[in-house]
């Protein structure tokens, strides 16, 4: 079996043995991280053995494994890692999750095969492990990826770590070594928020303290491995208030029952309560709960129970049913801790499957703010995150997700990244919170900003495709660069010269055009103050779209009137519309007169003429100045550019 997503390895897990247990105390879920040759598979079969949790078959079948090879002992690390080879053998064991038990607790181990991958290793079930065993060769000390284990599991909240420091056979059970590794990884993790840090010194391969107290180590008070493991106290960490059911499955068994099935996330609830589907927002009581064990009063974290409506809703697998006076967060903009778990290293230009809960959803890396250094913990510049490194980062998803911070919900604060084309979980991450950029959009989009016209039973429909994500792609953003000036003033000189410019830096724009706009969509306007108007307001809004659309809209019109500039100017986000005050003296302009217009108007041939019968009102703020009777046509586009630089307009 390979590992996709946590939510699957959750749901298997539940849907195998442990689903009414799932914060009783009597159950501890850990995870192990070692590095290469740690011992990590000795140990966890050390356990297995030792504590007596292995069926006898088993047993037996390592036992002859072992003979067969000539082992001297019993090779333990045939539980785990030798397993998958001895199949043949008849044994079988779950690859993902390993469960044993002592009268005291049960016990559920996240392992995966491989030894690189010990972040999936302590990843996988991060939201529902409380410890983590961190493995350090006694002979090697402290190594980088000694503190990485620490340093993940204190993100990913694990209230307990125990630092088993191993192979204290092969140091002579040297006192002297153990102290200096506790020094030093106190020291690392004094930096770091972990609730309780435990040292003990084992052999797995001998048992030294993993299950027996061993004599040879006569300096160490505390106590066994396993003892600390039945004994730490757990439950602690559950997010019990916040009742989130992600729905896995629409269940219609016939025409008069429809139920929602899925695992509660976290918190509880019971029949009677007013709850709220997400994303749609309709609203319900819930009728009934089902279980396996019949119908429940209330339910609770780990329960996989059907849920019973009142009203017809529709629900869908991936919304999510939650309490109505007590709702998640809900945006498509997050700030995340993002763990890199695959060989081939972020893509920053690709696209991702995020999976939430039971929700999926196509995601960009929107910026990768750091990357972390697990030594020093500092922070450093990157473009990338390769296999095991840990990075903050926002993440733009095309549809909205329904989250709890990780911090507040561990449940609903962990998400996956997927590789589309290949399938495999490539990324884990933690919800920081919404990603701010998100109030600086809203506070901007256009709707509230100015009162346009509309018919009362229109909607707006969202594009499923948003600016940013055309923006990342196109590798600029997007703008609405309005030119305004007298008739032959150079706007459309200016601007075609511009486009021409931005078509060979591989920007993608479109071109709105006084006269041309006027053969068509304008047709019909003529050159009254109501009709410039209308024809300013046309194409505003048309230059949204294209915005919209992750373009740089040029748009090169006369637009004597400031109000109207400004109407326009209201629908784009700040910054990204830039007024451009194509100015030239109005003398020069009726010298150069490109169409003869003025000496028509001159002639009194031409009505309500711009700057002859019609007046011009100047900007007076304008973003940008280019004055064509001084500087060449060059020399403005180079200066436009510049500015658009300085904006940081052309990259992303
Ligand atoms: S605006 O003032 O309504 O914004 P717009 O930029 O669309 O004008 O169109 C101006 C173009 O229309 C000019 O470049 C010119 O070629 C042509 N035109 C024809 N009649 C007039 C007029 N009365 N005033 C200005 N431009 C005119």
């Amino acid at each position: 079996m390979t590992i996709d997503t946590i939510s699957e390895i959750q749901t298997q897990t539940t849907a195998a043995e442990v689903d009414d247990s799932y914060i009783s105390m009597d159950m501890l879920r850990f995870t192990t991280a070692g590095s290469v040759d740690d011992g990590k598979s000795t140990l966890i079969g050390r356990l297995l053995y030792d504590s007596k949790a292995i069926f006898e078959d088993q047993m037996e079948a390592i036992e002859q494994v072992s003979q067969r090879r000539g082992d001297a002992e019993v090779d333990l690390a045939l539980l785990t890692d030798g397993l998958r080879a001895e199949r043949e053998q008849g044994i079988t064991i779950d690859v993902a999750y390993r469960y044993f038990a002592t009268p005291k607790r049960k016990f559920i181990i996240a392992d995966t095969p491989g030894h690189i991958q010990y972040t999936r290793n302590m990843v996988t079930g991060a939201s529902t492990a409380e410890l983590a065993i961190v493995l350090i060769d006694a002979r090697k000390g402290v190594l980088t990826q000694s503190k990485r284990h620490g340093f993940l599991a204190s993100l990913l909240q694990l209230p307990h770590i125990i630092v088993a420091v191993n192979k204290m056979d092969l140091v002579d059970y040297s006192q002297d070594v153990y102290d200096k590794i506790v020094e030093e990884y106190t020291d690392f993790a004094s930096k770091l928020s972990i609730q309780n840090l435990i040292f003990i010194p084992i052999s797995a391969l001998r048992g030294d303290n993993v299950v027996d107290k061993s004599d040879n180590t006569p300096w160490y008070r505390g106590s066994t491995l396993l003892h600390y493991l039945e004994n730490v106290s757990v439950g602690a960490s559950r997010n019990l208030v916040d009742f989130r059911f992600p729905v896995q499955m629409v269940l219609r068994p016939h025409q008069d029952f429809r139920g929602f099935a899925g695992q509660i996330a976290s918190g509880s609830i019971a029949p009677d309560e007013e709850v709220v589907v997400l994303p749609s927002g309709r609203e319900s009581r819930i009728k009934s709960i089902a279980s396996f064990d019949g119908d429940l009063a209330e339910a609770a974290a780990g329960d996989s129970v059907t849920l019973t409506l009142n009203d017809e809703i529709d629900v869908s697998r991936g919304d999510m049913i939650v309490r109505k006076k007590n709702l998640p967060t809900v945006s498509n903009r997050i700030e995340c801790i993002l763990c890199w778990m695959n060989e081939e290293p972020l893509n920053p230009n690709a696209s991702y499957i995020l999976q939430h809960t039971t929700h999926q959803v196509r995601a960009f890396i929107s910026e990768l703010n750091y990357r972390i250094d697990v030594d020093t913990l500092h922070r450093e510049p990157a473009d990338t995150l390769h296999l095991n490194e840990i990075g903050r980062a926002k993440i733009t998803t095309t549809r909205p997700l329904y989250f709890d911070p990780y911090r507040l919900n561990r449940s609903t604060g962990n998400f996956v990244l997927i590789d589309p084309n290949t399938n495999v979980t490539v990324a884990a991450g933690m919800i920081r919170r919404r990603s701010r950029d998100l109030e600086e959009v809203v506070a901007h989009e256009p709707e509230p900003t100015v009162d346009r016209q509309r018919s009362s039973d229109v909607v707006w429909e969202s594009s499923s495709v948003t600016r940013d994500m055309r923006e990342r792609r196109n590798g600029h953003r997007a703008a609405v660069l309005w030119f305004t000036g007298f008739s032959g003033s150079g706007k459309s000189t200016v601007a075609k010269a511009l486009e021409k410019r931005l078509y060979e830096m591989r920007c993608n724009t479109m071109m709105l055009d006084g006269d041309n706009v006027r053969h068509g969509l304008n047709g019909d306007l003529g050159f009254s103050d109501a009709d410039r108007k209308e024809n300013i307001r046309r194409v505003g809004e048309v230059a949204h779209l294209f915005f919209e659309n992750g373009n740089l809209a040029l748009c090169t019109f006369i637009s004597p009137f400031r109000a109207d500039r400004e109407l326009a100017r209201a629908l784009a986000p700040a910054g990204r519309f830039l007024e451009i005050f194509v100015k030239c003296d109005l003398e020069i302009c009726k010298r150069r007169d490109p169409k003869g217009l003025y000496a028509k108007a001159l002639a009194g041939e031409i009505k309500e003429f711009t700057g002859v019968s019609s007046p011009y009102e100047e900007p007076t703020h304008p973003e940008i100045v280019v004055e064509t009777d001084l500087h060449s046509v060059e020399e403005c586009v180079n200066q436009i550019v510049d500015e658009l630089t300085r904006r940081g307009l052309l990259g992303v």
